[in-house]
């Protein structure tokens, strides 16, 4: 039969090859030499010509009501594209998993405590019945109508301390407003509106002269804008830093021009959490894989603020590629960066070294290679730059000698250190490549957490990363078991972090 005939030589075949591979312990590299992987770089030109297509300059309109509440921080553009929509809103929408676990999508909200803030004064308004204008500017939150028995400074200073995020207040009368003078219950026409950001006399451009829509029904005068003075908080500040991250730099003048770039989004205020739940939620890049860094800073366009940039890469950068300040009329000021943390020691196994270009042990420091009973290495790390991902070293699942079939298992020295109750993501580089795709066909890695399959990753690749999302008890382990010997598989860059 000629089937059977052709089962026979292809079993012949794979014997034959699986004997012709030169075994990892013995320096075999029968795969292609690792191909120069190209990383997309910052793609500053894009950031710049979307800036003109997005305003974010605003204040207190005649129309709104005043209110405590700030609203959400909003994406006024993803890649390129302009958008109107909230963080969560593109968090849920972008993401290849869940939503943060409530306990832990903030911090939680310190208790109010009222206190006094130095201020100063920015800008005066215009004499009294001299026309005058209000700002409009990026980063407003929201506003409040202060008693007007007097030009009330201090009130509006209170309001800034008691709104989250202000940092700058407009103080005006605003007249011909019906709203104002008949509807809103304070009876007050003295607006103070809050920023999150500075501004200057250069931006009161609103003038008003609107007819705001009439309660009444009655077509009255265009509003006046009267004696608008800008306070600005004076004490500094410093954002929190995001949980699950490190700052790494800033604040500098220089945006991150570095490899691994997967996009930006622009924010309506500087918000660094913002930017953290926006790298968390990134869809996963298929050669790097997930965020695990991100540049904000602020763009301010001929000296005026403009929108608020979150760049995100899957590769850490530093201060020492934070060098572009900006092109024409863009400047970049208050860029900070932020590296995702990993609960693993020595995810990439770069611990592990000799005094040659070549060795391999079962287990060091950081990590432990599991053989079966009968099999010989059968889990091994590599001290080897032609066998990692990035780095010189990686870890190996099948005999290192090839010399059986059995499966091995790798896992960290010490029980991961995670928040109980919250969601990780686990990323690790997997090639399974080593011997030649018939070989390859059945390779398989198994991940395990706390001894349960999270899932694997199957068949002939080169090095690939992988996701899986896991629920953190406190203390975790994290086993990855390979099929075995000629079925090899590399892996490398095991990264796990809070989504
Ligand atoms: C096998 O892996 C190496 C190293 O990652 C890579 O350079 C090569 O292109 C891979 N080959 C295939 C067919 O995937
Ligand atoms: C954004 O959306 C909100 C709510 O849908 C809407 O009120 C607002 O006018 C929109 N802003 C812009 C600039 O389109
Ligand atoms: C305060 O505002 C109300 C409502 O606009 C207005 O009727 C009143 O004249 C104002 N008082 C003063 C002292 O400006
Ligand atoms: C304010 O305006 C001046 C020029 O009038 C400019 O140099 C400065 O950078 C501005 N400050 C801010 C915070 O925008």
């Amino acid at each position: 039969m000629p089937s059977t005939r052709f089962l026979a030589l292809a079993a012949l075949f794979i014997s034959a090859s699986a004997s012709t591979i030169v075994p990892p312990a013995q320096r075999g590299t029968p795969w292609s030499p690792t191909a120069e992987v190209t990383h997309l770089m910052t793609d500053m030109d894009s950031v710049v010509s979307t800036i003109s297509s997005v305003n974010q300059k605003t204040g207190a309109s005649a129309e709104a009501a005043p209110s405590d509440d700030v609203p959400p921080v909003a994406v006024t553009a993803l890649d390129g594209t302009a958008l109107n929509a909230t963080v969560a809103d593109v968090t849920s929408s972008t993401s290849t998993r869940r939503r943060s676990s409530p306990l832990l999508a903030r911090e939680p909200a310190e208790p109010f405590v009222k206190r006094t803030r130095s201020y100063t004064q920015v800008f005066s308004g215009q004499a009294p019945g001299v026309e005058d204008a209000y700002v409009d500017g990026t980063a407003y939150l929201t506003y409040k109508l202060v008693n007007n028995g007097t030009y009330n400074v201090q009130e509006c200073l209170d309001f800034c301390d008691s709104v989250d995020g202000c940092q700058f207040v407009n103080l005006y009368y605003e007249f011909n407003n019906p709203l104002l003078d008949f509807l809103f219950p304070q009876l007050s026409n003295l607006k103070c509106a809050a920023y999150a950001d500075f501004h200057n006399a250069t931006e009161k451009t609103n003038k008003g002269g609107i007819h705001p829509t009439n309660p009444f029904g009655i077509v009255g005068l265009p509003t006046k804008i009267g004696q608008s003075g800008g306070w600005a908080c004076t004490e500094e500040s410093n954002p929190p830093t995001p949980t699950g991250y490190d700052l790494v730099f800033g604040p500098t003048n220089g945006a991150n021009n570095a490899p691994g770039y997967m996009g930006f989004a622009f924010l309506d205020r500087y918000d660094v959490q913002a930017c953290a739940d926006l790298c968390n939620s990134r869809g996963y890049d298929p050669v790097g894989g997930v965020c695990q860094y991100f540049n904000i800073w602020r763009a301010v366009v001929k000296g005026t603020p403009t929108t608020y940039t979150c760049s995100m890469y899957y590769i850490p950068a530093d201060a020492s590629s934070a060098t572009n300040t900006g092109q024409g009329d863009l400047a970049v000021t208050l860029s900070r960066g932020y590296q995702r943390k990993t609960v693993v020691v020595d995810g990439g196994f770069e611990g592990f070294g000799c005094a040659d270009d070549f060795c391999f042990a079962a287990s060091y420091a950081n990590w432990i290679g599991t053989t079966p009973t009968g099999g010989d290495l059968d889990a091994t790390i590599f001290y080897f730059t032609t066998y990692a991902h990035t780095g010189h070293s990686s870890a190996l699942l099948g005999a290192a000698n090839g010399d059986d079939s059995l499966s091995g298992s790798i896992s960290p020295a010490k029980a991961l250190s995670t928040t109980k109750g919250a969601n990780y993501v686990i990323q690790v580089f997997v090639a399974n490549n080593f011997s030649d795709d018939v070989s390859e066909a059945g390779a398989f890695v198994d991940v395990f957490w706390n001894g349960k399959k999270v899932g694997s990753v199957v068949g002939y690749q080169g090095y690939t990363p992988a996701q899986f999302n896991v629920v953190g008890t406190g203390k975790d382990t994290l086993t990855f078991t390979g099929a075995g010997a000629p079925a090899w598989s590399f892996i490398d860059d095991v990264f796990v972090a809070l989504l």
